[in-house]
């Protein structure tokens, strides 16, 4: 059977992939922020996942506002990022897990989760820069499925229901039949917000709240509503469903590995966690 070794949560900011491709990791600016990768990749190095199931929300590349799913999962052989309009150079294919992606497909339309299955997904950003930091050769050694929560537009599913759909895609991996180690990635948040009056909003304060929850009470978050969680974090911030719905997919004990917080990077305040899975 397969094992879930962990979790690695991170935000997704377009200027990361601009850093990224000038080479300005060891400027003052990014410093602190990629540095806090470093553990990660060396708990990667050692603990060597065959495939990754990653969490993200789309941003108007594969889906726009005329059909915005709630839940969306990947099932094809290979994903490709696009141009987004942020002038970010498209990164290598990533080759997807078609085996597992069909058995999360039948796993949580089974356990009432209504996903809209995706047999060619472009992935943006908040997929593709992720795995970029922990992988930054680009020569990506996990086959991967893309799980991506609708954040962008209104009504979103709650929290509780994004903390739900995680433990279904857990308990469906640990019944998956397959030799093989399993990475669950979250990426989106935390506090941020790009448009309107709160331009510019952060929340330091229930940022490393949430971080702190994601260990000692990973319920906490399901209490808060979306529009509570938007008021707290931002419009963007919600992305932090991302975070909770990897945390969700840890059945069993979690120990924390590291954690990394920076404020800002562009207009995001950015977080890193790493949770390694106890069983
Ligand atoms: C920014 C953050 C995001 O999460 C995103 O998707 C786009 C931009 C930003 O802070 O610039
Ligand atoms: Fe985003």
């Amino acid at each position: 059977m397969a094992v879930i070794v962990g979790s690695v949560m991170t935000s997704h900011v377009p200027a990361i992939g601009g850093a990224i491709a000038k080479g300005l990791q060891d400027e003052p600016y990014w410093k602190p922020f990629f540095d806090g990768f470093a553990p990660v990749r060396r708990w990667l190095a050692a603990v060597r996942p065959d495939v990754a199931v990653v969490f993200y929300n789309d941003h108007g590349l594969n889906f726009f506002l005329d059909k915005m799913p709630t839940f969306a999962i990947g099932a094809a052989p290979e994903y490709r990022n696009a141009d987004e309009g942020w002038g970010l150079p498209p990164l290598p294919p990533f080759a997807g897990d078609e085996d597992l992606s069909w058995h999360l497909v039948e796993s949580l339309v089974a356990d009432d989760f209504d996903m809209v299955t995706c047999q060619e997904m472009l992935v943006d950003h908040a997929f593709t820069l992720p795995m970029a930091l922990l992988w930054p050769d680009q020569r990506w050694p996990v086959r991967v499925v893309p799980v991506c929560i609708n954040t962008v537009l209104f009504p979103l599913p709650s929290a509780a229901r994004c903390h739900r759909l995680g433990q279904a895609v857990g308990r469906a991996v640990q019944a998956w039949d397959a030799d093989a180690r399993v990475l669950v990635l979250g990426t989106g948040g935390l506090s941020h917000q790009l448009e309107g009056t709160r331009a510019g909003h952060l929340n330091k304060a229930f940022d490393l709240q949430f971080i702190d929850s994601l260990t000692r009470d990973p319920l906490w978050a399901t209490r808060f509503s979306i529009n509570d969680l938007v008021k707290q974090v931002g419009t963007q911030g919600i992305e932090l469903l991302m975070w909770l719905a990897a945390r969700g997919a840890l059945p069993g004990a979690v120990a924390e590995l590291h954690r990394n917080y920076h404020i800002p990077i562009s207009n995001t305040a950015s977080g890193l966690l790493l949770l390694e899975h106890r069983g």
